[in-house]
């Protein structure tokens, strides 16, 4: 028996990377799944091979989101689970991005996680509780050159989490996950050139990228009765990249005469 036997759960962003290895994961650990996507097809293809249902929707609308959470949550017979993962980067100089790509990275990343919640949120509460993870990314906890929007937007994302473990509590637990460098679809094109793979398996103590089901695992393990007792963390899944302090390395180099 699965350790997700009987959830009903709706999972954004289930047509690719991260997203659609969770949408296999949970299937295999007993759950019924929804799979909700502005790739349509993809969401159905997801969908028809993990036995659940597809919808094409963009999360940045309120009323489509909350439209087909409640068509979910009938169809499957109830809602235990959110996995709020859908999310969209890129990365530029900060002060050359325009209105358009800031309101356009906040607007998937944070309010797309937001209206999520809002729509899943009380058909939980009303059903006898559940578990939401919220997808960020370790950004949204220390800069990348690059990223701002998106680093705000993620930092926004585990704030709202907190709030919702606080706020839903004790009927619903809510944590998030902030992935390192994974190699999916949305890092491909940089995480693909032989110098960017040599240079993040040096500055990962794990020596190489993560993959899209090492984080989908941590989001089972959150939505299963294994984490019973947790609500309101964000758990970091970076390999280590977060660890080495350029600053002693370069001391030590120093003193070492390197
Ligand atoms: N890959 C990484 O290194 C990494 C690191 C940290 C955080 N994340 C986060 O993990 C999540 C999944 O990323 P991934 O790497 O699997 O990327 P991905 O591009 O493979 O998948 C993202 C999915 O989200 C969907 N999506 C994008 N905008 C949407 C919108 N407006 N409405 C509905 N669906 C939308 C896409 O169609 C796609 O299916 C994202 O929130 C991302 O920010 C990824």
């Amino acid at each position: 028996m699965g350790v997700l036997e009987g959830r009903r759960a709706v999972i954004t962003g289930g047509a690719s990377g991260i997203g659609a290895e969770t949408c296999r994961r949970f299937a295999e650990e007993g759950a019924s799944v929804a799979v909700l996507d502005r790739n349509g097809d993809g969401a159905r293809e997801v969908a028809k091979a993990v036995g659940g249902i597809g919808f094409e929707v963009d999360v940045r609308d309120a009323d489509a989101v909350s439209g087909a959470v409640r068509q979910a949550a009938e169809r499957m017979g109830g809602l235990t689970d959110l996995v709020t993962n859908a999310g969209t980067g890129t990365a530029k100089p900060l002060l050359e991005y325009t209105d358009k790509e800031f309101a356009l990275l906040v607007g998937v990343n944070l309010t797309g996680t937001f209206n999520t919640i809002r729509a899943g949120g009380q058909i939980m509460m009303d059903n006898g509780g559940g578990s939401i993870v919220t997808n960020a990314s370790l950004t949204g906890l220390r800069p990348t050159r690059g990223e701002g929007p998106y680093s705000a937007a993620k930092a926004g994302v585990i704030a709202l989490t907190a709030n919702v473990a606080l706020e839903l509590a004790p009927a619903v637990r809510a944590n998030c996950v902030a992935p390192g460098m994974i190699d999916t679809p949305l890092t491909a094109p940089i995480t693909q050139t032989p110098a960017w793979k040599r240079a993040a398996e040096f500055g990962t103590p794990l020596a190489r990228l993560g993959t899209a089901r090492e984080v989908a695992d941590v989001i089972v393990f959150l939505a299963s009765p294994a984490a019973a007792y947790i609500t309101g963390q964000t758990i970091v899944i970076d390999g280590g990249s977060v660890l080495p302090s350029l600053q002693s390395d370069a001391v030590l180099r120093a003193i070492s005469g390197g």
